[in-house]
């Protein structure tokens, strides 16, 4: 006797189209046989870990037969030292996906309804349609980014929760603090306000990019994640977290599965927090990686999204598809985004110069031939 499974699957489920992450080397070399690949597609940090944190991760093996701290006090501690903030506004995560995922199963029930950008990064609208609810998805504005006006009007009575992403992935359009501000402003406090800074580190202090740890007390609905993926270079390890009100994050903290950040995480994100000049290094990298890039797009007349990211979005003028599996046979793993409804374009994560030297030869050997 066989059995439905998609009948015993929870509604949300059965519709669901799973993530579909960047190819991994490994996966490449299995299929073409080729070596000497590079991946710019998971928007990974090229400079691999801190020594840093290497050091602490090597330091902590000898005892990895015991469980990890569940409550992450020396993370915490290093996060509320540097923030200003309290150990009871903090959700740890096993990146920042686990917690925004915590987040939605924390307030979100079946038939609640949630909002979210055209565009916006997938994982959210993945997480809440698994949690049955209903999901608005409001149409980007002209430039790809979230048009915060309508998204304001697309709350309910039944809306429970809008997701905000600054920068945004896979587009790289940021919201200005004062449209951010206005928008927090108007939204009923009711309504929970999971603000996503993924590439906060890459934005920090450009002119007019918000502060939002400094806007939790007057938002008391906001919820603000950040990961140690991206500029802190611990994807693998997987960590994250998320601030908000102690009673907001009491709650997210009964959800979270005990242990969900394992101890090498746990040491190794520290360490990285007491290494600014491994920061400043891989922000200056990603600087002049985007410069390359955009230097790149003008010369061959291509458009680009601007991006505060370490990625960048562009548009090929052509089906993107056809590129990217070029791009491969050259031993370039680029990300196209067709999932997201943009068929032309493809997002490239900035890498090392002559990583994205040898990108831009083969996007333009591609193109060409
Ligand atoms: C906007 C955004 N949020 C969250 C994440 C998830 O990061 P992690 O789960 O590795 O912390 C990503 C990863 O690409 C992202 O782009």
């Amino acid at each position: 006797m066989s059995i439905d499974f998609s009948k015993l699957a929870v509604e949300g489920v059965r519709t669901l189209h799973p993530y579909q992450p960047g190819k991994p080397i490994s996966e490449l070399e299995r299929e073409l046989g080729i070596t000497d690949i590079i991946k710019l597609a998971s928007n990974e940090n090229p400079l691999g870990l801190s020594p840093k944190a290497k050091a602490a991760i090597e330091a902590e093996i000898k005892d990895i037969a015991l469980y990890p701290d569940a409550n992450g006090f020396y993370l915490k501690d290093a996060i509320c030292k540097r923030f200003g903030l309290k150990h009871e506004q903090l959700t740890l995560g096993n990146g920042s996906n686990d917690v925004m995922d915590i987040a939605v199963r924390t307030f979100v029930g079946t038939g609640d309804e949630v909002v979210c950008s055209q565009y916006c990064f997938i994982a959210f609208p993945i997480s809440a349609q698994a949690q049955g609810a209903k999901i608005i998805t409001v149409p980007a504005k002209a430039d790809f980014g979230h048009d915060l006006t309508a998204m304001r009007a697309a709350i309910t009575p039944k809306t429970k929760l809008v997701y905000v992403v600054n920068p945004n992935n896979p587009t790289g359009n940021w919201l200005r603090a004062g449209e951010l501000k206005a928008f927090l402003d108007s939204v009923p406090q009711n309504v929970i306000v999971v603000y996503d800074e993924a590439y906060f580190e890459y934005a920090d202090g450009t002119p007019e990019y918000p502060d939002a740890f400094g806007w939790l007390n007057q938002y008391p609905n906001l919820i603000v994640l950040r990961t140690f993926s991206k500029a802190y270079g611990l994807a693998a390890l997987r960590v994250g977290f998320s601030v908000a009100q102690p009673e907001c994050a009491g709650l997210m903290n009964r959800v979270r599965q005990p242990f969900n950040v394992n101890s090498l995480a746990l040491a190794a994100a520290v360490a990285t927090m007491n290494d600014a000049d491994y920061i400043k290094r891989v922000v200056e990298l990603n600087r002049q990686g985007m410069q390359q890039y955009q230097q790149a797009f003008e010369a061959l007349k291509l458009h680009y999204i601007p991006s505060l990211g370490n990625f960048i979005t562009v548009d090929l003028g052509r089906p993107a598809a056809p590129v990217y599996q070029a791009m491969l046979r050259e031993g370039v793993i680029v990300r196209p985004i067709g999932n997201y409804g943009l068929l032309n374009h493809i997002r490239i994560s900035i890498g090392l110069p002559e990583q994205n030297e040898r990108c831009i030869r083969a996007l333009k050997k591609v193109l060409a031939g």
